[in-house]
């Protein structure tokens, strides 16, 4: 019997008993789209879809050689260049693995298991999925129905009578998916009423929309400002995000960051990048004229969309905006649809791509007439952004 354990043993399945940590046993895998998006019109992500200028993707290849790859990246001179670029100090500059990353420092850094993250909604999924993996909770106030802030219920939210301030409060600014800029006046009130809590402002969509709080790093202590290269630079495969701060909160931040964040390609492409501002000023008009386009074409079906400052378009499609997605995905064409939220299924977000890109998803739509359902503005947004939120998951 002995024996023919032994015989046996190396054939035993292996049993593991390790559970992950109670924060991610409640998490749903998530990952990114599952069918490649190659040779396809890519309306669905904001990226920049004419892609990275030309010297950039020169300066990529001219330093993918066998010696620059197998050394460790270094940062000091790419750091001071582009704190300089963008009128910081080299200590207020954080290098992130995309804002992605720069929202996971956040949490790595000043989330403690429970503490609360104030958060818009609808917004960027991931405050709330890092926040959520670090075991924190979550208090949303939806946005109003014509896409303002509620502001009286965020201030009251910051300073609640019982219970520890929020940890952090994320605005995406403009937002995604709505496309909504929060005006400054509000933004300097939302900052001097946060006492004890940290404010990022995701400036993702800066080169679109002109409007940011950058300088203001130098007065607010409290405030983070995330910048990326993914959007209108054309580089969202490079991963490079930068985050913006007071010394104070860039040096905790420093210490939760691991010793190589960036790769060395990814800061070969920044400096380039850099150099031409005038590609990505080009880049951001064409595509404020054909959201513009886009937009009119829109009026014309009867289909209310969000005033954007993006590149992209949030738009309500009514009950067949899944549908509408499925037809256009089996034209080759993606965009954005939420078939399984329910505040967000009838609605869509076009990402504004070149002029060509444009037409053709909107020859694509006209064709699905049939299938849209014309809409009055205010009842379809009530019906989107105001129905009632879960509060503190
Ligand atoms: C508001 C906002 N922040 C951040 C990101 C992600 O940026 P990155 O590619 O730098 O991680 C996105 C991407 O869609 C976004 O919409």
């Amino acid at each position: 019997m002995v024996a023919l354990t032994l015989v046996l043993l190396p054939l035993w399945p292996v049993m593991i008993h390790l559970t992950p940590r109670r924060a991610i046993q409640h998490l749903e895998a998530e990952g990114p789209p599952s069918i490649s998006r190659a040779g396809k019109i890519r309306l669905d992500m904001n990226e920049n879809t004419s892609g990275a200028s030309p010297a950039v993707a020169r300066a990529v290849r001219r330093s993918a050689q066998g010696k620059h790859l197998a050394a460790y990246p270094e940062y000091q001179a790419a750091r001071a260049a582009i704190a300089r670029h963008f009128g910081v100090s080299g200590g207020q500059l954080l290098l992130t693995n995309g804002i992605d990353d720069a929202i996971k420092l956040i949490c790595d850094t000043f989330v403690n298991p429970g503490d609360v993250l104030l958060l818009p909604a609808p917004t960027f999924s991931m405050y709330r999925f890092f926040h959520q993996v670090a075991g924190g909770r979550i208090v949303e106030l939806g946005y109003d129905w014509n896409f303002r802030l509620p502001l009286g219920r965020l201030l009251d939210a910051l300073r609640p009578r019982r219970g520890p301030h929020p940890r952090w409060l994320a605005l995406a600014n403009p937002n995604n998916p709505t496309g909504a800029v929060i005006p400054q006046a509000e933004l300097k009130v939302i900052l001097r009423s946060a006492h004890g809590t940290l404010v990022l402002v995701d400036e993702a969509y800066f080169d679109y929309s002109g409007e940011t709080v950058l300088p203001w790093i130098r007065r607010y202590p409290n405030l983070v400002v995330a910048r990326t290269f993914s959007k209108a630079y054309g580089m969202a495969g490079m991963r490079l995000g930068m985050m913006f701060a007071g010394p104070e909160l860039t040096g905790w931040m420093r210490r939760a960051q691991p010793v190589f964040p960036v790769n060395s390609l990814a800061l070969v492409a920044a400096l380039e990048a850099i150099r031409h501002p005038e590609a990505v000023r080009r880049h951001a008009q064409q595509v404020i004229r054909s959201r513009d386009w886009l937009c009119r074409r829109l009026d014309g079906l009867g289909v209310p969309y969000a005033p954007s400052a993006t590149n992209f378009v949030f738009a309500s499609f009514g009950e067949n905006a899944p549908e509408i997605a499925r037809r256009l995905q089996k034209q080759g064409i993606l965009i954005r649809h939420w078939s399984h939220d329910p505040h967000l299924r009838r609605c869509l977000r076009i990402t504004i791509g070149t002029a060509s890109e444009t037409r053709k998803l909107m020859r694509a739509l006209e064709g699905l007439r049939s299938l849209i359902e014309p809409l009055d503005a205010e009842r379809a947004w009530r019906e989107v952004l105001e129905r009632p939120r879960g509060q503190g998951k």
